[in-house]
């Protein structure tokens, strides 16, 4: 039994819960090993299953060392109708599934075939085992950020006048390919000038002009764990309101890594970077919230400075990400990805925070 399974189980006895039923593909991959996309976990007492089917039966078998692996024949047999034969041989009275994970159609397969099993919702079982990270988890976040920073100095020698955000953006992609990233951590945002006040626009045909700023925010994946980092560069000379804007950013980025010397709450770093913020002549176009948890999530637990107030634990692994966004003039945004340890805050993000002028 794993320590992680373990957890789980006795969090389940705790709240008389005969089993619990998951859906959502990451808390799957964190219980049981099993990596690929298409499965569902029953953990039923002591003995934990995973379904999947044929294409990932023999990935699955290899990948997971206490969960036991049925290959469901999906043309004979519903998934509502496998899960309600592993009930009954368990005789399972009070099932815990994942509230926020659940489709609709499983969910009426639930009320069609399991008519004598209690099915509690439950948020947040896996998932707060995971708001802080192990060593290892740590340790692949870190090698992640570390592709993504040595990937950005090797694309910045592609940048040039006239070069679009698409080919900048596919040359980014390229590079972290290269050093061993799975895949691009979400779809690589790199806008210029104007197009930068998009906080989470598509990169496009917009081609490179001097005195044009340019924003990039994405990761690289290692391990299936994610980086997301942003930077902002100025094409040539930066003008004095690029100047002030950057400077502003960075003031509340620093800010908020100063408020994280110790566990604290997320609303506090939120305040401190909105402190800084709030004295610029641009405050009203600054972002909404501060930065999220990441690791096989690129957002996860904990959530800061939006609507929740959560703690930043020790090993939680987060964004600080402030960005004033002015429609039609542009937008700045510097994100690094940091976690609390014994020593206070390390920085797993290196490349330069500083404004550069390229
Ligand atoms: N690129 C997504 C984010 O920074 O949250
Ligand atoms: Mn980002
Ligand atoms: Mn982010």
């Amino acid at each position: 039994m794993t320590e992680r399974l373990n957890t789980i189980i006795k969090t389940l006895n705790s709240e008389q819960l005969d089993g619990f039923l998951l859906f959502d593909a990451n808390n799957i991959t964190y219980l049981s090993g099993f990596t690929g996309h298409a499965a569902t976990a029953l953990v039923l007492g002591q003995h934990a299953y995973l379904l999947t089917d044929y294409r990932y039966f023999e990935q699955a078998k290899a990948e997971c060392s206490v969960f036991e692996v049925i290959c469901r024949d999906r043309i004979k047999q519903s998934l509502a109708e496998l899960i309600a034969e592993l009930l009954l041989k368990h005789g399972i009275r009070r099932l815990a599934f994942e509230a926020d994970h659940i489709s609709h159609s499983a969910w009426l397969g639930m009320q069609t075939h399991w008519p004598e099993t209690d099915a509690v919702p439950f948020s947040r079982l896996v998932e707060d085992l995971r708001y802080t990270k192990d060593d290892g988890e740590i340790a692949s976040i870190q090698q992640a950020a570390k592709i993504a920073d040595d990937a950005l100095h090797e694309m910045l020698k592609s940048v040039k006048a006239g070069v679009t955000e698409r080919e900048l953006a596919a040359e980014l992609e390229y590079q972290m390919a290269q050093r061993g990233s799975q895949g691009p951590s979400f779809d690589t945002i790199m806008l210029m000038a104007e197009r930068s006040a998009l906080p989470h626009g598509v990169p496009g045909d917009r081609q490179l002009q001097h005195g044009d700023l340019l924003l990039i925010d994405f990761g690289a994946v290692v391990n299936g764990y994610h980086s997301d980092m942003t930077r902002t560069f100025v094409f040539g000379q930066a003008d004095e309101k690029q100047r002030t804007v950057y400077q502003t950013v960075l003031g509340a980025q620093q800010a908020a890594m100063d408020a994280l010397s110790e566990e604290v709450e997320g609303l506090k770093l939120h305040q401190a970077s909105q402190h800084i913020l709030n004295q610029s002549p641009y405050a009203k176009y600054q972002g909404e919230g501060l930065g999220h948890g990441l690791g096989m999530d690129v957002h996860e637990l904990p959530f800061i400075g939006m609507g929740k107030n959560l703690m930043v634990k020790r090993n939680c692994v987060i964004t600080i990400e402030p960005g004033i966004y002015i429609p039609g003039w542009g937008g700045v945004r510097v994100e690094d990805d940091v976690v609390l340890t014994d020593n206070g805050l390390v920085q797993l993000t290196q490349f330069p925070r500083e404004m550069i002028e390229l």
